[in-house]
């Protein structure tokens, strides 16, 4: 299948590209490098460099439609969101409407997009199945559940399959391919970067949650497991319109537990400063993840934390500066 992948330089949308390459499919890539990485893209792929914030550029690449769209390309800073909004509505909705317009017009057959979990707010009831209302409760989580909209209605108009996948906390590496961000939020990589760069600065937000040991409780997931949902969000049969589905494990992990893991798996002893609860950082986020399992066939590996932690943790100390060095 010819697949158009936005965002393909990013972490997630790398990792997916080479396992769809690896499938045999014939993937192009759309990115502006805004937060992607040219050390990311396999040598020789084609590339279609400019934002989905050119409408008339987004034209010209779907002029010559693929089969199936990846919509990874956004901002996804949850801080950054709240201190500028408009920039994320401006690119992850205004991009989106861009790319959909054109998809809309051409001839593509399936349109898969990165949602997130932050679509569900605080919920009330755990594990967090896709039938649970969506507040989101900052304006990353806005954008999000608006393109979720666009994209419902537009799939219903045209008559097109689509998929919103709602990731719950993408960790972890492949053989080549790790987590860069710049800054790093993310609880892992930012704890293993703190180990092999004395410079980086890692502190726990809030002990004082309402949870067993008192820290916040999340929902990793593989890195390479999420791009193989993908992989069978493409090739699967599909009823048209939207269809969502929550990509987690069903197993929370707190951050004291992520932290014992990481030393475990690093040989390294970890005693971090303990900062305030962050505002907005619900106590517990864990994914109900059986309708991906029935419908798409996804089997998120069982050994979860312990290969995430290894593999980030191989990337981190071959790559101390990311894909700097
Ligand atoms: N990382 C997570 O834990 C997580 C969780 C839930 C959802 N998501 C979503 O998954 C997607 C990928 O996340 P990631 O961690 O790989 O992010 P990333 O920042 O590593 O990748 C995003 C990519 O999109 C590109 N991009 C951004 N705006 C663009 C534009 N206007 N035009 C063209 N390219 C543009 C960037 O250059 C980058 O290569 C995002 O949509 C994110 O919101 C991520």
């Amino acid at each position: 299948m010819k697949v158009l992948i936005t965002g393909g330089a990013g972490y997630i949308g790398s990792v997916t590209t080479r396992v769809l390459l690896a499938r045999g499919h014939d993937v192009e890539v759309l990115d502006d490098f805004s937060t992607g990485h040219r050390e990311a893209l396999p040598p020789g792929i084609p590339l279609h460099e400019g934002s989905l914030l050119d409408a008339g550029f987004v034209d010209r690449v779907l002029a010559a439609p693929p089969d199936a769209v990846l919509h990874f390309a956004a901002f996804s800073l949850v801080g950054e969101s709240a201190a500028h909004p408009l920039k994320y509505y401006r690119n992850n909705v205004g991009g989106s409407v861009n790319l959909l317009d054109a998809v809309a017009r051409s001839g593509v057959r399936r349109f898969v997009f990165s949602s997130s979990a932050a679509v569900y707010g605080e919920p009330d009831e755990m594990p967090i199945t896709e039938h649970a209302p969506t507040r989101p409760v900052n304006p990353y989580g806005h954008t999000k559940l608006a393109i979720e909209w666009a994209l419902a209605d537009t799939a219903a108009a045209v008559g097109f399959p689509a998929v919103a996948l709602r990731y719950f906390n993408a960790c972890g590496a492949s053989r080549e391919l790790g987590e860069d961000h710049e800054p790093e939020t993310h609880l892992i990589p930012r704890l293993l970067r703190s180990l092999v760069d004395p410079g980086v600065d890692f502190a726990v937000f809030g002990d004082d949650y309402p949870t067993p040991d008192g820290t916040c409780i999340r929902d990793y997931v593989h890195v390479v497991d999420l791009a193989e949902a993908h992989a069978l969000a493409l090739e699967g049969d599909l009823r048209p319109g939207l269809s969502v589905y929550n990509l987690g494990t069903e197993t929370g992990a707190s951050v004291r537990e992520v932290l014992a893991a990481a030393a475990a798996v690093t040989g390294r002893e970890i005693a971090p400063r303990i900062e305030p609860r962050r505002p907005g950082d619900p106590a517990r986020l864990v994914a109900g993840n059986a309708r991906a399992r029935r419908d798409l066939g996804w089997r998120p590996r069982a050994d979860g934390l312990t290969s995430i932690l290894a593999d980030a943790w191989r990337w981190h100390r071959d790559h101390p500066r990311g894909y700097r060095g």
